[in-house]
């Protein structure tokens, strides 16, 4: 078990571009082992390495569906738009409504280097693109929504709940 410190916003790490994973070894593996103990201590659905400190390309996440690990993640499709509220462990107490596309698909290596192909919608989609936003510097207030987009999606979600 290895719980490591989760940083919080206003540290200057969280803005940074993090490197390629090159080397599959230990020491990665050292890695995505605590980043899962410390996710899943936190009660989060998704962590970066940054989030810990170390600017890899390194991801891990379980939104219920079961635990994955993404080393060099890429999306490299994306379809439709949500608008869901979101928050993040590096930024306690804060939530924004964020406009994200509804489905991706990622690729990205596994623990070995092995490339795989993976596809999420809703809040899968939402957090594949949250985490690897961490990848580059980005939280997910970057991606906050517009009030106009906001409104525009709230008519449209009820517009569908009338016509039911
Ligand atoms: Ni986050």
């Amino acid at each position: 078990m290895g719980i490591r410190k989760i940083v919080t916003r206003g540290d200057d790490v969280l803005r940074k571009k993090s490197r390629p994973v090159e080397n599959f070894n230990k020491k990665l593996w050292n890695l995505l082992d605590d980043m899962k103990d410390t996710m899943y201590s936190a009660d989060g659905v998704g962590l970066a390495a940054v989030q810990v400190g170390i600017l890899r390309r390194v991801v891990v996440i379980d939104v219920g569906e079961g635990y994955m690990e993404l080393v060099n993640p890429e999306i490299i499709s994306m379809e439709g738009e949500q608008f869901e509220a979101e928050g993040c462990l590096s930024c306690p107490g804060e939530s924004a409504v964020t406009k994200r596309p509804f489905t991706v698909r990622v690729k990205a290596q596994d623990r070995n280097g092995n490339w795989h192909i993976y596809k999420g919608s809703g809040l899968k989609a939402r957090c594949f693109c949250h985490e690897i936003d961490h990848l580059d510097g980005f939280l997910f207030t970057d991606r906050a929504a517009s009030d106009e987009e906001k409104l525009k999606a709230f008519e449209d979600k009820k517009k569908l709940e009338d016509n039911d």
